[in-house]
Formats: C-alpha cells, structure tokens, sequence
C-alpha cells in the first residue's frame, strides 16, 4: 500500500515538475518571443504602434513657473540680506506635437520640429499672471551692465541711460510680462543706437507656439537601444554652449522617448533644449501608477554637482573664476547672457549656502523633485512630474 502511495506521490510530484518545467519553457519563449516583438514595433517608422503617440503625446505636461518677490528692496540695497517671498505656482498646461515629421537618411533616421504651446490653468495656480506683480531682479539691466562690463566710458554710458529711463537693479513687472515678454525701456534706449538689439524682453517669450529647431532621431529600426535617441539638433552633434566636449554631448532621447527593456543599472540620458544640456537619471524605487508596475528614475545628484564634486561637469562652469557649486547651472550661455541660473525646483539638492543666502526657500524632497515612471517593458511614459524651474 505505501509503496504505491509514494509512488503515486513521487508522479503527482513529477507530473507538477513537469508541467512547471513546461511552464518555465513556455514563459521563457514566450518572453524572447515578446521582447522581439517589441523591439520590433518600437520602431520610429511610419505605421508602427508608437509612431502617433511618438508625434503627439498624450500624457499631460505641467510647468509651473515659480517667482520670487523681493520684499525689502529698500533694505537690500543699504546692504541688507535679500528676503524673498516665494510666489507660485503659475501653472500652464505644455500641448506638445512634433511636426514636419519626416524620414531622413534613406529612411534610418527621422526629422522633426517639436512644437511647444502653453495655455494657463487657473485652477493648479495661486494667482492670475495678468495681476500679481513681482518685484525682482531686472535681467535686462544685469545683461546690458554684463556686456559693457570692463569699458569705463560703456558703463558711464549705460549707468545714465538706466537713470533716465528709470530703470533699477530690481523690477516691477506682472508674471505675465515676467514670462511672456514686455517692453523694457533701458532696451529700447540701447536699441535706438543698435538696432539688432531685442527690445522685448521675457523668460519665455516668443516660446508659445513655437519649436525650438530641427532634431533628426534614430528611428530604433537598426537597434532598439537607439529608439528615439537624438542624433542631432539644429544640424549639430555637440553643443556649443560649454567648456569641454563631454559637457557638450547631446545624449539620449528629448524625453519623449525610451528605448524598451529598460534595465535597473542603467543611466537615462535626456537631452533638454531648455536647460541646453543633457542630464541623466538613474532608477530609484519600484511604483505602481494606477496598477501597472513601473520603475522611477531620477536624477542624481552627481547630475548637477561642482566640479569639485563631480569632475565630469566641469565644462558647464562657464566662468572658472565664478563657478557656481552643486545644484545649480548657469544657463547664460543659451540665453544671449542673460545671467540667468537654473535649478532643479526651488533649489532641490543645492549647497545650503544658496539655500540660507535666501530667506524663504525650504527644498523638499518629495514637493521638487523630478522623476520619470517608466514601464520597463515597454517604456511607456506613466508619470512625469515637472522638469525644471528657472528662478530668478
Ligand atoms: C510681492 O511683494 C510686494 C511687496 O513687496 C507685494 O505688494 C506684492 O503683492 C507681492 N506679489 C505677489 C504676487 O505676492
Ligand atoms: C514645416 O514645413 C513648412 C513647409 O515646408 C514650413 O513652412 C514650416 O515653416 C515648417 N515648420 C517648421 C516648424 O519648421
Ligand atoms: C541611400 O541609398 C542609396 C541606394 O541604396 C545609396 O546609393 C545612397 O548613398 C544612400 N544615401 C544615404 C544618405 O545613405
Ligand atoms: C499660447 O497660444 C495658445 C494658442 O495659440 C493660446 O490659447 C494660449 O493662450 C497662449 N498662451 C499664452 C500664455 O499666451
Ligand atoms: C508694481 O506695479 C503695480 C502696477 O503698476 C502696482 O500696482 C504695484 O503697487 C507695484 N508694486 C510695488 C511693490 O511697487
Ligand atoms: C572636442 O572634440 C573635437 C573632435 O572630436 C576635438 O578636435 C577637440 O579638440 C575636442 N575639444 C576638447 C576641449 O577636448
Ligand atoms: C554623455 O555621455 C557620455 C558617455 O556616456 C558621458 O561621458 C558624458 O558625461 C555625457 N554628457 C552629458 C552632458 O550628460
């Protein structure tokens, strides 16, 4: 009796390995046979599963734009520490489309303009850009006296043109004008004896609406590891912006686009026009977004570090006597000089020496931070929390 039992026993064991081992067998094929197929159909090819979503995205991005009001003006300027009021978020809803997309390169490469347009949320923002004003540094002032820098008779120059326009260290203007362009006197002044000068002036003027040049990607149709990757922007496979060509490097995708398998170890290179550089993020935790796991990548530290942290982002130090410590970048390059500093939001990850040098800032982790939730498997974008923030 027992000895059948066991040997009963022993078949349902077997059987059950079996069975098991035919399941591994078949998950295993069916897995390559998927993992082909995507690597197949993430393809930037005219027909394929991702190329419509690829032209138009449909995950909503969010930009939130936040000022700082300086509030003791008078202070300040009798030597006074800055104390600025944080003032935001402006939201605006980024409609994104790619456009005059086209095949380039017998078909191994695509072409396309990415289109950005930007319509205000009234109900994810604290005020009305139209009638909140911000007191804050005049940019345009700072970039004139940073021009005429060194030339006595240029300053003397500018010094008298500022006063008889009116125009201070600080301005006045509403965020509307702040983003989206005003008319600034002291530029008109210098514009009436150099006319290629730009007389309007705004963070984001003339960006509604408009693209910021041709990109050409790889298709992924030759290697699926280049899907959507940037081969060039404006026709150039390196900046110019920067000190050393590794700063320079145009890496990975526009952020609309990730190659699939995604692996845990791996860095993800995105390549963003407004910041003028490439940064990189790195896997943090698994998360589920509405059910579907997903890995969240961030950006590390190392992306924005001093160069004495980092030794890689010394190029972005665009004046080695003033280099400006981890967390922050010194975007002026891009921006005609503009001194003009970005930051991941409200100084997430930099030194507490810019932190402490203004009251009223308080980085939080989880407020600023970046992150992108991608779906190993098939890369697709689940979450995305705002970028970056320009502050003044
Ligand atoms: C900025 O500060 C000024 C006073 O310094 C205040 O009148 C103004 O309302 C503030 N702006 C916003 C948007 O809070
Ligand atoms: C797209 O192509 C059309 C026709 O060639 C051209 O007029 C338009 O400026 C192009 N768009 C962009 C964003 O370059
Ligand atoms: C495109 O393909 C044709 C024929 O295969 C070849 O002669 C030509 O050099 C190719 N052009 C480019 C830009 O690769
Ligand atoms: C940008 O343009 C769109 C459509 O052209 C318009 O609806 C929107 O209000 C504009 N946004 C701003 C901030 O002017
Ligand atoms: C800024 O300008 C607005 C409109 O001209 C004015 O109402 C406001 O009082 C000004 N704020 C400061 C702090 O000067
Ligand atoms: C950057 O690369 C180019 C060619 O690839 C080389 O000629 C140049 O010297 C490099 N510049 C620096 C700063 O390394
Ligand atoms: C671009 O990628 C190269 C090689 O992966 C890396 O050494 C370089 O630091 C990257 N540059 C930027 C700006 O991310």
């Amino acid at each position: 009796m027992l000895p059948s039992c066991a040997l009963y026993a022993a078949g349902v064991v077997c059987a059950l390995l079996l069975v098991a081992g035919i399941g591994l067998i078949v998950a295993q094929t069916f897995r390559t046979f998927m993992y082909n197929r995507l690597k197949k159909e993430i393809v930037l090819v005219e027909g394929s599963r991702v190329f419509e979503t690829w032209k138009k995205p449909p995950p909503p991005v969010y930009m939130e734009f936040f000022f700082f009001n300086v509030t003791n003006v008078k202070e300040f300027l009798e030597g006074a520490k800055p104390v600025v009021k944080q003032v935001g978020p402006y939201t605006y809803r980024e409609y994104r489309y790619k456009d005059n997309v086209s095949m380039v390169e017998n078909g191994t490469m695509v072409s396309a303009y990415n289109i950005k347009s930007f319509v205000f949320l009234e109900e994810k923002s604290v005020g009305h850009p139209a009638e909140d004003y911000i007191t804050t540094v005049n940019i345009p002032a700072w970039a004139v006296m940073n021009k005429v820098k060194g030339s006595f008779w240029k300053s003397s120059m500018v010094s008298i043109w500022m006063n008889s326009v009116g125009s201070g260290i600080f301005t006045n203007r509403s965020v509307e004008e702040l983003l989206w362009g005003y008319e600034d006197p002291l530029l008109a002044r210098v514009a009436s004896s150099s006319p290629e000068v730009e007389t309007t002036f705004g963070l984001m003027y003339k960006k509604n609406g408009s693209d910021d040049g041709e990109f050409i990607y790889h298709t992924g149709e030759q290697n699926y590891m280049d899907y959507g990757r940037v081969k060039t922007w404006k026709g150039l496979s390196q900046l110019k912006f920067w000190r050393s060509n590794q700063s320079n490097s145009i890496n990975g995708s526009d952020g609309s686009a990730f190659h699939p398998l995604l692996d845990k170890n791996e860095r993800i290179y995105i390549f963003t026009p407004d910041l003028c550089r490439s940064i990189y993020m790195e896997f943090e935790k698994d998360v589920e977004v509405k059910g579907i796991p997903a890995f969240r990548f961030t950006p590390p530290r190392s992306v924005m570090a001093s160069k004495e942290e980092n030794p890689a982002n010394e190029g972005f130090c665009v004046s080695p006597k003033n280099c400006l410590g981890t967390g922050l970048l010194d975007v002026s390059p891009c921006r005609k000089g503009a001194p003009v500093v970005a930051s991941f939001p409200h100084f997430y990850l930099a030194e507490d020496k810019y932190v402490n040098a203004i009251d009223g800032l308080s980085p939080q982790r989880t407020h600023h931070q970046t992150f992108l939730d991608l779906n190993p498997v098939s890369h697709v974008l689940s979450g995305v929390n705002p970028l970056f923030t320009l502050e003044l």
